[in-house]
């Protein structure tokens, strides 16, 4: 990952989870300061833009330079090179693709990857246009910068690789292969503050309680996200990869 605040990850990065398959070597995470490829002084990484206008734009040599280091290992003679052949290089930005689990899925299958996060008003297109292979958004809204996108798609990348807690089956993942939100779930104890478990959960009837899911799983889509139920529809109703 490159990043002008390489501090932000160290929460997520060493917490839970995430901490813990790094650990384990299931996930080598590599932070980089973007600023170390800077050619100045002030190690600054932005311009003001060309045509004029409030805001900087931050440069595309200082981003093809640290985005070839970084593919590259270091090796200044390695085979990396912007624009030619390069590993799958993400871009967070709010005009990226959106991210979905289906996203996640083909990201999770990728040997390597290298997430660039933007700052500022901008990025020189130059590195959309050299760098990255993908541009990724989490969602139809703007955030100050690429760094907590990037922790998302980690995430999100991360808990499907082999051997990394969290790995296994959730009602939350099938949600997303089936097109459907997740039923409600409870757990002891069985009040309160007046408020009960649905009496099926505790009857035992196997195929009640799988129905019983299904339908309160469809109503609460209809509701939430009747988009969700569009996408499955088209797709004749089998469960699929989801929206991508
Ligand atoms: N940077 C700012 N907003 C973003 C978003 N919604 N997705 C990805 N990167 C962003």
């Amino acid at each position: 990952m490159l990043t002008i605040f390489p501090e932000w990850f160290t929460g997520p990065a060493t917490t839970s989870l995430l901490g813990r398959a790094r650990d384990s070597g299931d996930l080598d995470l590599r932070v980089h300061d973007l600023r170390r490829f800077a050619h100045d002084r002030h190690r600054s990484v932005d311009d003001a833009p060309y045509g004029g206008g409030a805001g900087m734009v931050m440069r595309a040599d200082v981003w093809i330079e640290a985005a070839e280091a970084v593919w590259n290992d270091g090796d200044v003679d390695g085979a990396y090179r912007a624009g030619g052949q390069r590993p799958r290089t993400v871009l967070l930005t709010p005009r990226g693709r959106p991210l979905t689990q289906a996203l996640a899925r083909e990201l999770a299958d990728e040997p390597r990857l290298t997430l660039l996060c933007g700052r500022y008003e901008g990025i020189d297109e130059r590195v959309h246009e050299l760098v990255a292979t993908d541009e990724v958004s989490i969602g139809d809204y703007v955030v100050f910068g690429g760094e907590v996108a990037a922790a998302v798609v980690i995430e999100a990348v991360a808990r499907l690789l082999p051997g990394v807690v969290g790995n296994a089956a959730s009602p939350c993942d099938e949600s997303f292969s089936t097109g459907l939100l997740e039923y409600p779930q409870y757990t002891r104890p069985a009040e309160v503050r007046g408020h009960t478990v649905p009496e099926v959960l505790t009857s035992g009837d196997h195929a009640a309680v799988d129905a019983w899911r299904r339908e309160r799983a469809e109503a609460l889509t209809r509701r939430r996200r009747p988009d969700l139920l569009a996408y499955r529809q088209e797709s004749d109703g089998e469960p699929g990869p989801g929206p991508s």
